[in-house]
């Protein structure tokens, strides 16, 4: 007897595979069957006629208590932005930041999200929230080098919670170490991370490059950009996720597939603070890995990864039509996501992690001979129905389960008020 049968749906595997009126079994945790139909039983089953079966979404790059700034520095230039979100930052309480982490989590159990990659203050909170709701996360402790304490205290503290959350939750907390960047951050402190990360076999989450003020102001420092930096002290191999990459060279592109990097595209953060276009056709005809996310609320507005791969899709055919497949783009939001993270999801097959979602597609926006671009342009988060995140429903049928949402809005809502106030 099998734990989960999800039958009747449209299966999408993103292994290769469409199935038509397809199944899919879980047991503990894990997909056991994909395919036409079995004879197996289970516990539970859920009739996905009319669904789209797929893996969950991978947002590879969040700051999810940043929910609590959706709007709050809307329409400033980059530099204002930062100064204005990094002031009202000071005086996050770690319950401001467990408020926001709420808020952020329900957003995406809502819009199915099973796998999220942070990087926070008093990540102990999100990592706590985590726990609590079900979901799975990369966790990284944010470490901008100076800020509140010195170094060595800092790189202590980040160890200690990289150790204390690794494997935690079942195994759906994994953690990582998170610089913030090479600008914030001193080259010696950036070799201890290393180490450390090398020492814990644990990834390092950094952004890279995300605005040009980050290339003149490395340039002038060490006469070389991000990404030749980090490559100079060995910080740049497939244990390192790259947010943004924007400000890229040619040579930059062929120094991160050289090196097997990572990379994370946000598209509607950098559109958000007109920080630039990512090199991403570049980067995925090269093969480099490249994966999906929200960037944090504050700018973007919004954790829904249905409207990040919109953007993903749109933004890179303003230049050339043909430069984003839909197939590539839901490829970066699953499977590419997956192999960032290194967790053993993103895509539907025997062995997999079972983080499934179930999106309604009897509505007028997916009437098309092309589901998968259908999906792309025309998803929103509210169009899933049901989330399962290591075997465990979180949502079903728009009703999320174990959490309250009432309090969750209510709550965050008090800290909105703290941080206008
Ligand atoms: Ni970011």
């Amino acid at each position: 007897m099998a734990d989960l049968i999800i039958k009747g749906g449209i299966v999408l595997t993103m292994d290769g595979a469409f199935i038509d009126n397809g199944t899919v079994v879980v047991d503990n945790g894990l997909i056991t069957f994909v395919g036409k139909d079995t004879k197996e039983k289970a516990d539970k089953v859920i009739d996905a006629r009319g669904c789209a079966v797929m893996p969950g979404l991978i947002n590879a790059h969040t700051h999810v208590p940043m929910t609590l700034f959706h709007g709050y520095a809307d329409g400033l230039s980059y530099g204002e932005w930062i100064k204005k979100i990094q002031l009202a930052e000071m005086n996050l309480t770690p319950a401001d930041v467990r408020s926001g982490a709420y808020l952020g989590v329900l957003e995406m159990i809502r819009s199915g999200t099973t796998t999220f990659a942070d990087m926070y203050f008093h990540e102990d909170e999100v990592a706590q929230v985590v726990q609590g709701s079900g979901l799975r996360a990369a966790l990284g402790y944010g470490m901008i080098e100076g800020l509140n304490e010195d170094a060595e205290t800092k790189l202590k503290s980040r160890e200690k919670f990289a150790k204390k959350w690794k494997g935690a939750a079942d195994g759906r907390i994994t953690t990582m170490y998170a610089p913030h960047s090479s600008v914030s951050c001193s080259k010696e402190f950036l070799i201890r991370v290393k180490e450390l990360a090398a020492r814990d076999n644990s990834r390092v989450h950094i952004h890279v490059l995300e605005t040009e003020n980050e290339l003149k102001t490395m340039k002038e420092r060490y006469g070389m950009c991000s990404i030749n930096h980090l490559n100079s002290i060995g910080l740049l191999g497939s244990g390192v996720v790259a947010a943004h990459c924007i400000w890229l060279s040619d040579d930059d592109i062929d120094i991160l597939k050289d090196k097997d990097g990572n990379v994370v595209h946000c598209p509607s953060s950098n559109m958000a603070l007109g920080a630039g276009i990512a090199p991403v056709p570049q980067m995925l005809e090269k093969g480099i890995n490249v994966a999906l996310g929200t960037d944090g609320a504050a700018s973007g507005g919004s954790l829904d990864m249905w409207k990040e791969m919109r953007s993903a899709s749109l933004l890179h055919r303003l230049k050339d039509p043909r430069a984003m497949p839909a197939y590539t783009v839901l490829k970066m939001a699953t499977v590419n996501g997956a192999r960032a993270l290194g967790i053993n999801a993103g895509a539907l097959a025997p062995g997999k992690l079972a983080d499934i979602i179930v999106v309604d597609i009897k509505k007028p926006q997916f009437m098309s001979p092309n589901p998968v671009s259908a999906l792309v342009h025309g998803a929103s988060g509210c169009d899933v129905r049901t989330t399962i995140v290591n075997g465990k429903v979180l949502m079903e049928d728009r009703r999320v389960v174990g959490l309250d949402e009432e309090k969750i809005i209510r709550d965050a809502g008090y800290a909105m008020r703290n941080i206008i106030e």
